[in-house]
């Protein structure tokens, strides 16, 4: 039998329940509206690439350019976004990506993206679970003035990062602590339940949108319009882009800045536009996911952008560029606005504790979704029988429970221990492959199944799909090596274990 055995494109939207009857959604509980899906959005979308990358891109690649490099991220966004969408309203079922593809390229295909979308939502919360340590330590420990003795410090970091001793010495991490925490404490919200869950997202995405938009009426009165000219020589909006230079970085002359620069701002803000995604895992617990599906993706996905672009302003505009290439631009951003107003030091602290608790907040909704997403993979995959165990629902609380227990505990454990640098790349080319198929899908679907009801159509699919690939691909060519190779070597393993269990256990093999 092929390889590229397909699933029913009928049968699979015929399996995944009747979307408008509540018992019909294969045992998941359909508690989301196109309100909750929208809050869910933004909970994963805003959090690390906003609160720690925008500084560095803009110090190092594009300048108040940056403002650009998150236009171009949006763009791009949009395109997997509007492919997303059209997918998630026509097969609204919880495998996502991997599930379109076992219906439009075959069930190798679809194993692949299900094991590379373990590398976006497990290994994006790893990550994003490692920033939330950093600001949990720098929140206690410096804000708040609570001394961590040097043992502790190094639990609060694994074994291959340094920890700066009290005596200036510097000596490995041990294990990284809070972010194991948060990877469990994550786990056992999204155990309780899916309404458990929308709701400690909901509350938190409004706290995180309030202190951002707090940060962005702030610093907006107090813009010098002359931190935005980065070079003199140009005109109009090029002004903003700093003319191309020799920078040195790493003891490695590389040249920097131009457009070019803002190009890579771009490959590197495009974390920060990570997880609009993970909604459409959700479909079988949404209460009208072919509405509300493509309104939530959308939705979030044009507040973040709009949201993205006003702080790139803020932030370039209070702060000259140059001084933004630290983990925490934002901060840096505050003491600056309390500056430029002549606010007291009381203000300083209480802002410096908002910005800190606000990007605390915004980080654990972003693994709260990414972790939701996982699991309903896994769970998906293991329903087809690619995997074992992960299906198994909670017969009280209606959640895939084991696969919410594994996934917990292999975040916490990777978020313990393994070296950041690495798996943030990770997670970003293996987005990257993701939305490049379900671009791809999107377009093979309107050839081979025409007649299949699409309640939401992607506007000139035959422009959108192919611009939404190619794009995608050019951002993971300009990705170092190492990361490809590492992406070939998770593919390895995966399809060391496709071989060796999913495709004698494949459902769609053995009927
Ligand atoms: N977009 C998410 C973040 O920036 C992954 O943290």
């Amino acid at each position: 039998m092929s390889l590229f055995i397909k699933k029913d494109l009928k049968k699979l939207i015929a399996d995944a329940g009747d979307p408008n009857v509540e018992s019909h959604s294969g045992g998941l509980k359909r508690h989301l509206n196109a309100f909750s899906l929208t809050l869910l959005g933004i909970g994963a979308v805003i959090g690390a690439g906003i609160f720690s990358l925008t500084g560095v891109a803009a110090a190092n690649y594009a300048g108040p350019g940056i403002v650009y490099s998150f236009v171009i991220g949006g763009v791009l966004c949009a395109f997997a976004g509007l492919c997303y969408a059209e997918m998630a309203a026509m097969v609204p079922v919880s495998g996502s990506a991997y599930a379109y593809s076992y219906a439009t390229l075959g069930e190798f295909v679809a194993w692949i993206i299900g094991w590379d979308l373990i590398l976006e939502y497990a290994f994006g919360s790893v990550t994003v679970a490692a920033s939330w340590s950093g600001y949990f330590v720098s929140l206690f420990t410096k804000t708040l003035g609570v001394p961590f003795s040097d043992t502790l410090m190094q639990f609060t970091k694994g074994p291959w990062e340094m920890v700066t001793l009290a005596n200036g010495s510097q000596v490995h991490g041990l294990w990284n602590m809070p972010a194991s925490f948060i990877a469990l404490f994550v786990g056992i919200v999204l155990y309780r339940g899916i309404k458990e869950s929308a709701f400690l997202n909901n509350l938190i995405v409004f706290i995180k949108l309030a202190i951002i938009l707090s940060f962005i009426a702030l610093g907006w009165g107090v813009i010098n319009s002359m931190n935005w000219i980065a070079n003199p020589d140009a005109t109009g909006l090029a002004a903003l882009v700093p003319a191309k230079a020799l920078a040195e970085r790493g003891g490695e002359q590389i040249m920097s800045f131009g457009w070019p620069g803002v190009l890579t701002g771009a490959g590197v803000v495009f974390f920060a536009y990570i997880g609009f995604d993970a909604i459409s895992t959700t479909a079988q617990e949404c209460k009208n996911p072919q509405k509300d599906l493509p309104i939530g993706i959308l939705a979030s996905l044009f507040i973040c952008t709009a949201i993205y672009i006003l702080m790139a302003l803020v932030m370039t505009g209070v702060v000259p560029y140059k001084e933004l290439g630290v983990p925490d631009p934002v901060a840096v951003g505050v003491d600056r606005i309390v500056s430029l107003r002549g606010w007291s030091d009381g203000a300083q602290k209480t802002l410096s504790f908002g910005v800190k608790f606000g990007a605390l907040m915004g980080l654990t909704s972003v693994i709260l979704v990414l972790m939701l997403g996982q699991t309903r993979i896994f769970y998906s995959m293991a329903k087809d029988r690619l995997l074992p165990w992960f299906d198994e629902l909670h017969p009280k609380f209606h959640t895939p429970g084991k696969a919410t227990m594994i996934t917990a505990v292999f975040v916490a454990i990777c978020a313990g221990c393994m070296p950041m640098s690495i798996v943030g790349e990770l997670v970003s080319i293996g987005t990257l492959l993701a939305f490049v198929l379900v671009c791809a899908g999107v377009v093979i679907l309107r050839f081979t199944h025409p007649e299949v009801e699409r309640p939401f159509k992607t506007p000139i699919y035959w422009f959108v799909g192919p611009a939404g690939a190619a794009a995608c691909f050019w951002v993971m060519s300009g990705l170092p090596n190492d990361t490809w190779i590492r992406l070939f070597v998770w593919l390895a393993i995966g399809f060391v274990i496709y071989f060796g269990y999913g495709k004698k256990h494949s459902k769609l093999r053995n009927q």
